[in-house]
């Protein structure tokens, strides 16, 4: 019997604009301080796509491309192409599908993924799968979101959480057997949609002047609902799927948490027993960039990751949508 293929990350890239919006200059936008946001949230500053006509293929794009020249590898060799986002440069066509005109992907296929905030983990977790069939050999996960398109600055409740970023990743065959994406748990509940949503724009609610007057084209969060799920989905996704995999904490090298708030990050790495030197933290630079946060985490500290390390990867999200991925990491940094 032929064995089973398993997908494995093999390449990692990430990309985030320049243009820092710190709490001090938040603090005069909205009512709020530095102190309150560093405390409640964990962020310090995020990062802002700036320019006319810019949308988020242009986070998406560089990342591949990192990605891409890092690995050696042309574009032309790409499959399929999966881009994870709440903010697509429009309703149609698919912000995959521009990032591959941009990069010259011309043999892939292309698609968007929405999922909020989970979008990363259920792309990794599609792309695996598109891998594993055998059918394809290099599909491209790109995590990205250009928040600052949907966030109202005079909403203090939501401007201080988020940022624009983008990361991704490369899943081949993992050429060991044990190596890559090992399991994942995904979870999704529409009956928290009420809590986190946009009110206008789509197609119960297009666009007219009434919606634009009213801020309804922004993200509408009711924060403490939101807190309270995400604290006990990303916590129980995680420790039910380390345990299903018969790990404890301490077998844990890295775990990668989605960046919404530091309070949810440290309630998932408690519930664990994983200690903080364990856990990829950048949310005080970037805030919340949606997708992208968990790949960007990657990329950052991806010289740090060694072959073999089991990475547990969680996230909650609008929808609600959420869960957890268990990596074997596959390559040791060059
Ligand atoms: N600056 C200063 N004060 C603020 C503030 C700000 N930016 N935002 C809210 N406040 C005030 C509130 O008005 C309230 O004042 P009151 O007690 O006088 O009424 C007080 O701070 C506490 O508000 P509350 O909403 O209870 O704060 P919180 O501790 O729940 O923190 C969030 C608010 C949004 C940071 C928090 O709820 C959160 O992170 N939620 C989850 C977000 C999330 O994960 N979203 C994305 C999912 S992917």
């Amino acid at each position: 019997m032929q064995n089973k293929i398993q997908a494995a990350i093999t390449g990692v890239g990430g990309y985030v604009p320049e243009y820092r919006l710190t709490n001090k200059e938040l603090e005069a936008l909205v009512e709020t301080n530095d102190e309150w946001i560093r405390s409640r949230t964990g962020v310090e500053e995020r990062r802002i796509l700036k320019g006319e006509g810019k949308g988020t293929s242009d986070l998406g794009a560089p990342a591949v491309v990192e990605l891409l020249t890092k690995r050696g590898i042309d574009p032309m060799e790409i499959d399929c192409l999966i881009c994870c986002t709440v903010t697509p440069d429009m309703t149609f066509p698919a912000t995959a599908n521009i990032i591959c005109d941009k990069i010259g992907a011309k043999n892939a296929f292309s698609f968007d993924l929405g999922a909020a905030c989970s979008g990363f983990l259920y792309g990794v977790t599609m792309g695996a799968s598109l891998i594993e069939s055998g059918r394809y050999k290099k599909v491209v996960v790109v995590g990205a979101d250009k928040m600052s398109s949907i966030i109202d600055y005079s909403d203090r409740t939501t401007c201080i959480l988020f940022g624009d970023g983008a990361g991704a990743v490369l899943l081949e065959q993992s050429h060991e057997e044990g190596y890559g994406v090992l399991d994942s748990l995904l979870k999704s509940d529409g009956s928290g949609a009420k809590y986190l949503h946009m009110k206008a724009g789509g197609s119960v609610k297009p666009a007219t002047m009434e919606t634009v007057a009213a801020k309804e084209h922004y993200v509408y969060q009711e924060g403490q609902a939101v807190f309270k799920s995400a604290v006990t989905g990303m916590a129980n996704a995680s420790y039910e799927l380390i345990t299903r995999n018969n790990l404890k904490g301490e077998d844990i090298a890295w775990l990668v948490p989605h960046q919404a708030n530091k309070r949810i990050i440290d309630a998932t790495a408690n519930r664990m027993g994983i200690s903080s030197d364990k856990v990829m933290l950048n949310i005080q630079r970037y805030g919340n960039t949606t997708s992208g946060t968990i790949p960007l985490c990657l990329w950052e500290w991806e010289n740090q990751l060694k072959k073999g390390d089991n990475i547990v990867l969680a996230a909650f999200g609008g929808g609600f949508t959420w869960g957890a991925t268990l990596l074997k990491w596959a390559y040791d940094p060059k």
